[in-house]
């Protein structure tokens, strides 16, 4: 199973400056329990972003750029080398964005995993449109803000709808 997580506003925002757009300590929690004891891809970015490797997961960290190392992460060329490493390692495999590598995964995965977060807020990355002709919405739960989530927001499951 291959799945893409997400956390989006409205209008499918999900950066700027190369930070995310909101602190929801609780969509951080849900992200964890998804992806701990599982590979995750990313782009080059998003893991610039995050600024380290993530615990308890091998981080496969996608670019072009050569010769550059980093501890704790596995650099590979292409998002087809991505997905061969991932797979070795465990069957349920996450891809974690950012912009770029979700525009390039769609076709491939089986499963989203959304926080649609309720705001609309400047962007310069957004997510791609999730075609209800492709996709079906199979669980959504839905949390209100507190003192310390700034927005309501809902974990929301998508299926790809089988092709003949
Ligand atoms: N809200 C969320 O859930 C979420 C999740 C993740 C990220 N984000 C946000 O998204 C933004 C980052 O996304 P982004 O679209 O700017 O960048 P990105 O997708 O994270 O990374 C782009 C980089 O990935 C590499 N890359 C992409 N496609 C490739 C391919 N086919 N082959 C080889 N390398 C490839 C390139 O690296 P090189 O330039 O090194 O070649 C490219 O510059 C940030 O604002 C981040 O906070 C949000």
């Amino acid at each position: 199973m291959t799945t893409i997580v997400v956390a989006m506003g409205e209008k499918n925002e999900i950066g700027s400056n190369n930070q995310l757009l909101w602190h929801l300590p609780k969509d951080l929690k849900h992200f964890k329990e998804l992806t701990t004891d599982h590979p995750i891809i990313m782009g080059r970015k998003t893991y610039e972003s995050i600024g380290k490797a993530l615990p308890n997961r091998t981080n496969i960290v996608i670019s072009k750029k050569k010769n550059w190392f980093e501890e704790g992460i596995l650099i590979v060329g292409s998002i087809k080398e991505a997905v061969k490493f991932a797979k070795k390692i465990n069957e349920n495999i996450f891809i974690i964005g950012g912009g770029t590598i979700y525009e390039q995964t769609m076709e491939l995965a089986d499963k989203l995993e959304v926080t649609l977060v309720k705001t609309n807020l400047e962007a310069d990355t957004f997510f791609p449109k999730i075609d209800p002709k492709i996709w079906k919405l199979s669980n959504e739960v839905c949390h209100e803000k507190d003192e310390k989530n700034q927005y309501d927001f809902c974990f929301q499951t998508y299926e790809k709808l089988k092709t003949e």
